[in-house]
């Protein structure tokens, strides 16, 4: 299973500004359900540190830095967020972090379920035992 997938979006910019549009399904690999945006984070805090049985995600600074810690329980990776024009897709059942923000960072994230806090799983530990049981299913 992939962990993660960079997207470009196209720059639609000109002498007036730049233009970045995102389309479900189209220029992400969902139809969007949700949409939220993370900012006032500072450098010393984590948030998510969770996997999410069924919301797949696309992560987006459109303003500002962060990073973004993916892992499976086996690999590891660290994604920088730092451009409006690039995001990264991360599939259900994939551990993720968000640290390191700069005081600027506005990241947004589109997710293709709407809120249901029974499908995050908070505990690492929890996580691995599920991704043992996703994996043979897979
Ligand atoms: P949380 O999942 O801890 O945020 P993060 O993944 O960025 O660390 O969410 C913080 C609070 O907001 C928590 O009480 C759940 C609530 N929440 C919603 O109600 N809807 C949502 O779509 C999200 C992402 C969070």
């Amino acid at each position: 299973m992939e962990m993660y997938k960079l997207l470009t979006f196209k720059d639609l910019g000109d002498e007036r500004g730049k233009l970045v549009v995102i389309e479900g399904g189209q220029s992400i690999p969902f139809d969007i359900a949700r949409a939220f945006y993370i900012y006032g984070s500072d450098s010393t805090v984590v948030r998510g540190q969770h996997a999410n049985r069924n919301s797949e995600f696309v992560l987006v600074n459109v303003a500002g830095t962060s990073k973004v810690m993916i892992t499976d329980g086996t690999r590891k990776e660290v994604v920088e967020l730092n451009k409006p024009m690039e995001a990264v897709y991360i599939p259900k059942m994939i551990w993720k972090e968000m640290y390191d923000f700069s005081p600027d960072s506005v990241l947004l994230v589109l997710a293709n379920t709407h809120y249901d806090g029974s499908e995050y799983i908070r505990d690492f530990d929890e996580y691995i035992r599920e991704m043992k049981n996703f994996n043979k299913d897979e």
